[in-house]
């Protein structure tokens, strides 16, 4: 059964970089809620960390860059969320996966109040300040600027 199921309604926030993040978390999550291995579940465990850091910092460096002014308190959250993560993550590589499975059985309504309330505000603001079209501008310079193909001789 699936942790969490994708509803866009809810879940998705409108910046691309972020819904692909959160649905990258989704699927790992779900892996995670599905296993009855715990060789699997252990691995998958370090993988959720590890996409869970590069989440959160992908996030903050949005906020500093574009000025959100509700950073402190989504940093804050983030980095609660994490070092209870890194902590079970403990637990879990020495064997003990129940501390695991309930940790994971909590995150869907973390995600829920999370994505629908502070990653939310943040998609609005980078929206409304017209930061995420920036970004978009970013990717197709670069894209512009690359050197040629090799044309065949
Ligand atoms: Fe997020
Ligand atoms: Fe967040």
């Amino acid at each position: 059964m699936a942790l969490i199921e994708w509803d866009e309604g809810k879940h998705l926030v409108g910046v691309e970089e972020m819904d692909h993040i959160h649905q990258g978390f989704t699927l790992i999550v779900n892996r995670l809620g599905e296993t009855l291995d715990p060789s699997i579940f252990k691995s998958l465990f370090i993988q959720l960390l590890e996409h869970t850091q590069e989440h959160f910092s992908t996030e903050e460096k949005l906020m500093e860059e574009s000025g959100f002014h509700g950073c402190e308190e989504h940093r804050h959250e983030h980095a609660r969320v994490l070092k209870q993560m890194s902590y079970i993550n403990e637990k879990v590589q020495t064997g003990k996966i129940a501390f695991g499975r309930a940790f994971v059985e909590d995150l869907p309504r973390w995600f829920d109040v999370h994505a629908v309330m502070m990653d939310n505000a943040l998609a609005t603001y980078l929206k409304e300040t017209g930061f995420e079209i920036a970004l978009g501008d970013t990717a197709t310079d670069i894209i512009a600027d690359s050197p040629p193909a090799p044309t065949a001789l």
